[in-house]
């Protein structure tokens, strides 16, 4: 029997309306939450990306601004921007748009964001609260709606192996984070480019997680049947169509499908829970802010 479908839209659809009454009610108390993402250059992928995280923001209610800088702006003009954000009380998330150019430090980058307002979870003392479980960590989007996704679609994950391929930071490394807690209690086991008999592996998986950037590469018969299949890649894959390419997974979809109980497709999957999530944590740095006023600090 073919896999059932996982629809990250409709459970997307379902976050995005949870975080717009969040939203409207830290509206009242007087604060508008708000996101601020800057792209350097004009990599086709992140403006897309940019666009639709500013729309989204627009459409639960939030402030969401997009700066623009050239692709040849010094480091020392995004590090003054990010400095006149961190000082911004209007600006509670702060995201600066991956890749940056060659000629820029992006863990310089990340660094200079305040915690409070890395919305992305990519500071490192966010990745370290998230490592040890500690409540006020803005955990990456892409991980936490991976979590999000299986928690809706109830699958349990508690005893259960997880084999997350890719060990990038900020899916791979943070979905094992997650995974570990208590709570989600899954047994995890990461496999990357230098694995040997990567298959050996993702077979033995109760739940595979595929996060390494390369279209198609888990095959049927690398995944045990009736596992719960994630497809975190989305592959840009050059054909002959009027747009000149297509999007694929890192999954093959029509042969896995055929073998796991659950899968999500791309587009469609887990994408859409990348931005939901990202409007949850902006939502939830506002909230903060107004907590932290309340208490005097
Ligand atoms: N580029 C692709 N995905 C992401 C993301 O989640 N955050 C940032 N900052 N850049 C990205």
């Amino acid at each position: 029997m073919p896999a059932e479908l996982i629809s990250g839209t409709a459970v997307a659809a379902r976050v995005r309306e949870e975080v717009a009454r969040d939203a409207a009610a830290v509206i009242a108390r007087g604060v508008t939450p708000g996101l601020t993402v800057v792209l350097v250059g004009e990599d086709p992928a992140s403006t897309v990306y940019v666009r639709s995280k500013e729309k989204a923001c627009r459409e639960a209610g939030m402030n969401g601004e997009t700066i623009r800088l050239a692709a040849d702006s010094a480091q020392e003009v995004l590090e003054a921007l990010i400095d006149r954000l961190n000082a911004d009380p209007a600006v509670h998330g702060i995201l600066v748009q991956s890749p940056l150019p060659k000629h820029m430090d992006e863990n310089a980058v990340v660094r200079r964001i305040r915690p409070e307002k890395d919305v992305d979870g990519f500071h490192p003392v966010n990745v370290g609260k998230t490592l040890i479980g500690e409540p006020d960590a803005f955990a990456p989007c892409t991980p936490a709606g991976v979590q999000e996704l299986l928690r809706v679609a109830g699958i349990d994950t508690r005893g259960a192996h997880c084999v997350i391929v890719g060990r990038s930071n900020i899916v791979g490394k943070p979905m094992a984070s997650l995974l570990i807690q208590q709570g989600a209690d899954a047994t995890v086991t990461i496999c990357h480019s230098r694995t040997r008999d990567l298959a050996s592996h993702t077979r033995q998986a109760d739940i595979l997680i595929a996060a390494v950037g390369r279209p198609s590469m888990i095959t049927a018969d690398m995944v045990k049947p009736g596992a719960v299949v994630i497809d975190v890649g989305i592959n840009r894959v050059n054909d002959a169509s009027a747009k000149g390419y297509h999007l694929e997974g890192d999954v093959d979809f029509a042969g896995v499908s055929q073998v796991a109980s659950h899968i999500t497709p791309v587009p469609g999957g887990v994408g859409p829970m990348t931005i939901a999530m990202l409007l949850r944590n902006t939502v939830r740095a506002a909230e903060r802010t107004l907590e932290r006023q309340a208490a005097g600090a």
